[in-house]
Formats: structure tokens, C-alpha cells, sequence
């Protein structure tokens, strides 16, 4: 039987072209012209400034550094979540406050977050969860409320959408991941959002090694020093040629995942009485297809199953390990609310194999053993 892996890169076929150009052409280091491309791909996308990172990881760092977050401050986030979004956090001395997440969405319970608000509070961190949008209408009234600043982990929300307004354009600040498993790639590859043009500025100078190199680059001033903190966030422009072929073809990818998606639903739904819970999209949220998860009844229901599918040679794995309980989130955070979600989702979630390069008969063959190992 042929394996099926969980996540693979999709090639358009024009990656080998433009990484090929920017070797001719010499210009190998960051903000040359394959990243001013993405830039001016994604500035008018977000109608919003835009700054490629050598990662996701890189652009939460920047946030936290940009939002001027002290030793003792504390930042609203879900526990259920990748670890960059706490370590930007934890990087400078803030302590992430952890809120349990919705059970539809998996995304921070809104309703939660209120009471978790202390005088030392200063931001909140949402994460929209598999592309489907939190309920931003009532976290940006929240924030206002309290004078917080709203950041958008938009790791896994390019091209999604809420309301019909782009995610990642909400917060002031917003980033994206195009590392090699997301739905847009560069290898590793990420972007900060700048909807606060005031800090635009001072984004570009932490971006460059705490310099105004990018202003020196603009002609504005005669030489370039150093400003302000900052490090290296930015990539190499053969990331941002690799990344320029995959932005050029993000609406072709994004509906080839979506229709693989919605063949995956479309079978679970049919199979009645399943034992499964499936993704619930609020009517609100038009997501991108990135994950396809279904949630068993109990843990070992769902490593019974995983390790059935994984003996098949098929990639199934579960997801985020809660940051509240693991080592460093019990060093460095505190939780703001019971967990109880986010545990359970923990233990019973897991991700279904989903890639541009999977055929319908995948999709058929995946979702038959996972509904025989539910039963
Ligand atoms: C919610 C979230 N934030 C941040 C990241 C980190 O992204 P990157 O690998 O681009 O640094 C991930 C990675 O999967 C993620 O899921």
C-alpha cells in the first residue's frame, strides 16, 4: 500500500525558476528583489505594511519586542498553541497568561478572557486555529475596553477570512507562517503584519540588526547606525524566491486544499453515528482548508487509531501538547482560566494527512480506516 504523509510541500513549478534568477543575479541577502516582490504581494493583500521573517517564530519575537512588553507584564494567549507564541513572550521577561479555548473553533474562548485581565495585563494573543477565525468582534471590544494591544498568530491563516475581512488584519499587529507544512511555502518563512502604521518604523529598525539600514536602502538618510534593540529577522532572497512562486499561486493552492478538505468532510459527514466530532466552522468564518482533524471519544480511542493508521504507512498525528502544563509554560505562565478544553482537545484530536500533492482516492482510503477504527 502506498504511504500517505501527513504534510508535504506543494510545487508549482515556478520555485526552480526564480530561485535560479536570484542566483544569477547575486543579490542573495535579505530585501532584495524577490522579497520587495512578496512585500508588494502581500502589502496590497493586507493593504497593511508588511515585513517578511525568517519565520513565524521571528515575527511573534518582533511583536513582543514591538509592543515594548517588560519583565512582569502579562499577555493573554490560548494554551492551546504552538510554543513561539509564549516564547516571544517569555523572551522578554512577560509572563504568558493561558485561557482555555472554545470547543466548536478550538480558538481562545472569548469569554474568558475578561476575567483574566490583571493591572499588569498589556496584550492579548489570539491564534487562529486550523485558518477558522476567533471571534474578533468581541476580543477587539475587550481590548479596547482595557487599552490592550491584539495580536493575530496567523501562523495558519493565510487566505483565510472573517466576515469577509482578511485574518491577520484585525490586531495591530498580525503574523504569518510559510514553513514547509502550511498551505504556502518557503521552507521556513514567516511575515509580520503592521496594521499600526505607527510602528512601522520601528518594525523595519528591529528587523534590521536594530539599524535604519532600511531607510539608508531608501536613499532617506546618508549612513545607517545603530537605533534601537533589535536582531536579524530578516530572510535570505531565495527563501523570498521560493516563497514569490508560491504567494503567485496562493489562490490556486488554497482552493485545490480546500476542495481536498471538503472530500474529507464530506465523507465523515455521510457516515452517520460515526464516533467522531468534526471541524465546526461558524458561518462567520471562511477558513483555508489547513487542517482536517476529527476528535475521538476518549485518548485511547485516538492512539488506538493513530498508531493503526501510522502501522498503514498513513499520517495521522495529534496536535499542539497544552503550554500551561508543559515544563517551561508551568515556569514561565500562569493559567488565567481552567483548561479543561484545552486538555481534552489535546487527547483526543488528531490530524488527518492533508497536502496539495493527496489524490481523492487518499482522501477515500484515509477516511475509511479512521471511520473503521472509530467504530
Ligand atoms: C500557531 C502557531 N504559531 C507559530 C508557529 C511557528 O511558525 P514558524 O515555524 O514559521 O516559526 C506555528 C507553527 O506551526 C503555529 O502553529
Amino acid at each position: 500500500m502506498n504511504r500517505v504523509s501527513f504534510a508535504l510541500p506543494h510545487l508549482i513549478g515556478k520555485e526552480a525558476l526564480y530561485l535560479n534568477e536570484c542566483l544569477l543575479s547575486g543579490q542573495w541577502g535579505g530585501d532584495a528583489s524577490f522579497t520587495k516582490r512578496c512585500h508588494a504581494h502581500l502589502d496590497s493583500m493586507y493593504d497593511a505594511s508588511t515585513l517578511l521573517c525568517h519565520s513565524c517564530t521571528a515575527a511573534l519575537e518582533m511583536a513582543a519586542m514591538l509592543l515594548r512588553l517588560q519583565p512582569g507584564d502579562e499577555v493573554i494567549m490560548p494554551s492551546f498553541t504552538f510554543v513561539s507564541t509564549a516564547n516571544a513572550v517569555v523572551l522578554r521577561g512577560a509572563v504568558p497568561v493561558f485561557v482555555d479555548i472554545r470547543s466548536d473553533t478550538l480558538n481562545i474562548d472569548e469569554t474568558l478572557i475578561e476575567a483574566a485581565i490583571t493591572p499588569r495585563t498589556k496584550a492579548i494573543f489570539v491564534v487562529h486555529y486550523a485558518g477558522v477565525g476567533c471571534e474578533m468582534e468581541p476580543i477587539l471590544a475587550i481590548a479596547s475596553r482595557h487599552g490592550l494591544a491584539v495580536v493575530e498568530d496567523a501562523a495558519q491563516a493565510y487566505r483565510a477570512s472573517w466576515k469577509g475581512r482578511a485574518l491577520g488584519t484585525f490586531g495591530q499587529l498580525a503574523t504569518l507562517s510559510f514553513h514547509q507544512t502550511k498551505n504556502i511555502v518557503s521552507g521556513e518563512g514567516g511575515a509580520l503584519i503592521v496594521n499600526d502604521l505607527a510602528l512601522v518604523e520601528r518594525a523595519q529598525i528591529i528587523r534590521e540588526k536594530g539599524t535604519n539600514r532600511s531607510q539608508f536602502i531608501r536613499g532617506e538618510v546618508a549612513k545607517y547606525d545603530w537605533q534601537d534593540m533589535g536582531s536579524s529577522f530578516l530572510p535570505s532572497d531565495l527563501v523570498a524566491a521560493v516563497l514569490l512562486a508560491q504567494l503567485e499561486y496562493a489562490e490556486e493552492l488554497t482552493r485545490h486544499r480546500l476542495s481536498l478538505w471538503h472530500a474529507y468532510d464530506a465523507i465523515f459527514r455521510a457516515a452517520s453515528h460515526n464516533g467522531l466530532r468534526l471541524p465546526e466552522i461558524p458561518a462567520d468564518a471562511t477558513h483555508n482548508g489547513h487542517i482536517y482533524h476529527v476528535r475521538f471519544t476518549n485518548l485511547e480511542r485516538r492512539e488506538e487509531a493513530r498508531l493503526k493508521l501510522v502501522a498503514e504507512g498513513i499520517g495521522g498525528v495529534t496536535h499542539y501538547v497544552p503550554l500551561h502544563s508543559s515544563p517551561a509554560g508551568e515556569r514561565y505562565g500562569r493559567t488565567g482560566s481552567s483548561m479543561a478544553i484545552t486538555d481534552e482537545t489535546a487527547d483526543t484530536l488528531l490530524r488527518l494527512p492533508l497536502h496539495g500533492g493527496l489524490t481523492e482516492a487518499d482522501i477515500a482510503r484515509v477516511a475509511s480506516r479512521v471511520l473503521e477504527f472509530a467504530r
